[in-house]
């Protein structure tokens, strides 16, 4: 397994505004992808990862939600869909790995049913609340090419974005 860069919104903004297309074969060279991808996603550390975030435009994503004192987790979703998502909606406090040490409240549908393929290929049908809900929609917007700051006011997404470059200049 390979640790693969993660991009961020300072210097990677063009490539993480891609839409990413859809899987057509889930293989060994897919599975290496989404092994590269939880171990940067852990090394992070973070509980979500999509493809575009290591530059790569797929519609891949990975996650763990595990707690601390709880055996890893890992979950993996190809070509995800969204099939049934609840009317109501609630704020959750988000952030992401692209975009560094920035956290705000984003609304969105408490309780979605997925479809996706899984690291094997096989089709799962299934609920998801809570922080899989919420974590499963951010990937998703990923996929689309949508930050969870997107759905801030531009006021709070500009200032987002000129935090984590300034951070990025203090690092350099
Ligand atoms: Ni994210």
């Amino acid at each position: 397994m390979t640790l693969r860069r993660i991009l961020t919104v300072d210097a990677d903004m063009a490539v993480l505004k891609q839409v990413s297309t859809p899987v057509e074969t889930v293989d060994d060279d897919l599975r290496v992808l989404m092994d590269d991808m939880l171990e940067t996603m852990y090394a992070a550390p973070g509980i979500g990862l999509a493809a575009i975030q290591i530059g790569v435009a797929k519609r891949v994503i990975v996650m763990d939600l595990a707690k601390t004192d709880e055996p890893p987790a890992p979950r993996y979703f190809i070509n995800p869909e969204i099939l049934w998502a609840s009317e109501d909606t609630g704020p959750w406090e988000e952030g992401c790995l692209s975009v560094p040490d920035i956290y705000e409240d984003v609304d969105r549908p408490l309780e979605v049913r997925l479809r996706y393929l899984d690291y094997n290929g096989n089709l799962v049908e299934e609920d998801a609340d809570e922080l899989y809900a919420v974590c499963i929609q951010h990937e998703m917007d990923h996929l689309n090419g949508v930050l969870f700051i997107d759905h801030l006011s531009r006021l709070k997404r500009e200032r987002a974005v000129s935090k984590v470059k300034k951070a990025a200049r203090a690092d350099a």
